[in-house]
């Protein structure tokens, strides 16, 4: 196999080379393209071409449905990981012994108080506000309580600033929650394990005493597992590119969980769960529903379906529906809605739209089903994902500025008008 590529232009020959990852992927390297061409660039909108970045952190791949990080298979890390290994595993490359493990949590204990004054931003915010929105702008005025910037080639500083979101982050999404709730905001228990703690401080009553529940907080565990890292999406890509011009770390997941939002990332598995309660209350019409999402003059869309990467089935969708089926039966709750998601899918697989154009059903489709099942209002959901994603968006950082990348700055062809003379207000039609 060739180590070069070879562009044809105009009579001219340039020739790149051609760089491979661990597990053979290949890319043309075009570094030198625009300076050798004298202005060539390449355009791909939606980068469904291009690579950003060389990367250590995840590996998938969409063709067979493989997801691993650091090396290790999704399936294993969920079956026997906890989510605070796999976090630490992510952002520091191994799987911390059971001291580093330790040193960790009690770091991360040591930090988890939020300024009283953060309460009053939080206030400030109506209750109807969207969860998401609340959790980036609170994520972002955590910078104005912690205004120091990151020395990022001290390893100290580095790792203090990862503790601390690590501590915080957890804090703000249970206050969140508590807010729109009413419940009065609560603070963990340093006797409690990582996803325990943040279960209580979710749910806690004010009245009673917080009861752990190993079904519930296993799959807590296995949820945050899943969607801790997914290599360069959306709102990991965002985080790097606000990373790159520097910009803290808090400013930059508080980019990212603006970017997690949209329906078509994130947002997706509330998404998914309105349509399906929406076809409930239609009468469970899921050939209707069907029709609809094949019909190009109807702007609906089966939600939780397709992928920009997987083109098979997304093997955290597969775990997440046995545990779906698991954690529904555990906690003796018969949900129609289950019933429903699998007929659609059933349908789904069968059917030559969605066959040919490989639309699988991905991480989004079942996991709003069991976070309904735990008691997590809609509204939560895509808040849910950006707890778990959030050691990824830290480590795809934190590899970004160790590796000290550029600042991203993306080219454009212009296709607007040329020069022309300006007009005067009096002038103009
Ligand atoms: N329902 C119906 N048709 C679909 C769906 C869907 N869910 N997804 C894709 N298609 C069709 C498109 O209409 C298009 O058809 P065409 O070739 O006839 O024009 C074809 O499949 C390709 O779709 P694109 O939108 O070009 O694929 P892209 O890679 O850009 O988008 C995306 C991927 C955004 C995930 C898309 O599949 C989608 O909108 N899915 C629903 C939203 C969703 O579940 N998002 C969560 C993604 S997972 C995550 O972010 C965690």
């Amino acid at each position: 196999m060739s180590d070069k590529a070879i562009l044809e232009y105009n009579g001219e020959k340039y020739e790149f080379p051609v760089i491979k990852g661990t597990e053979e992927e290949l890319a043309i390297d075009i570094k030198s393209l625009r300076s050798a061409s004298k202005g060539l660039i390449t355009i791909d909108p939606g980068y469904k071409n291009t690579g950003s970045c060389e990367s250590a952190i995840t590996f998938l791949d969409g063709e067979k449905g493989i997801l691993r990080y650091r090396g290790y298979s999704i399936e294993e890390l969920a079956e026997k990981a906890d989510f605070l290994e796999v976090a630490y595993l992510l952002i520091f490359g191994e799987l911390p012994n059971s001291e580093q493990l330790k040193n960790f949590h009690e770091d991360i204990k040591e930090e988890s108080h939020i300024d009283e004054e953060m309460k009053k931003i939080l206030h400030g915010f109506p209750k109807s506000a969207h969860p998401m929105g609340v959790l980036s702008s609170l994520t972002s005025a955590l910078i104005a309580f912690n205004p120091s910037s990151v020395n990022v080639t001290s390893e100290k500083e580095m790792y203090h600033a990862i503790v601390r979101i690590l501590a915080k982050f957890p804090v703000l999404v249970a206050w969140t929650m508590r807010k729109k709730k009413g419940l009065p905001l609560d603070y963990g228990d340093d006797a409690l394990g990582y996803v325990e703690n943040i279960h209580k401080m979710m749910f806690k009553k004010p009245t009673q005493d917080y009861v752990k529940n190993p079904i519930i907080i296993d799959a807590l565990d296995k949820l945050l597992i899943l969607h801790a890292d997914h290599e360069q999406n959306c709102s990991t890509s965002t985080v790097r590119i606000v990373g790159s011009s520097h910009a803290g770390l808090f400013a930059s997941l508080s980019a990212g969980i603006s970017a997690l939002w949209g329906p078509l990332h994130g947002g997706a598995n509330q998404a998914v769960l309105e349509m399906l309660e929406a076809i409930e209350a239609d009468g469970g019409d899921t050939k209707k529903y069907m029709a609809k999402a094949k019909d190009k003059s109807d702007p609906f869309r089966l939600m939780g379906f397709g992928h920009r990467v997987y083109k098979n089935f997304d093997p955290r969708a597969k775990i997440i529906k046995v545990a779906a089926d698991e954690v529904l039966a555990d906690l003796g709750i018969n949900d129609p809605i289950l019933e429903i998601a699998k007929g659609l899918e059933k349908e789904a697989l069968e059917d030559p739209y969605f066959v040919d154009r490989k639309l699988y059903p991905n991480v989004d489709f079942y996991s709003g089903i069991i976070y309904r099942a735990l008691g997590i209002p809609t509204e939560m959901f895509t808040v849910m994902f950006a707890l778990g994603r959030l050691p990824g968006w830290i480590a795809q950082w934190r590899e970004m500025r160790l590796n000290g990348e550029p600042i991203g700055r993306p080219r454009q062809i212009y296709t607007g008008e040329n020069l022309r003379p300006f007009k005067k207000l009096d002038d103009r039609k």
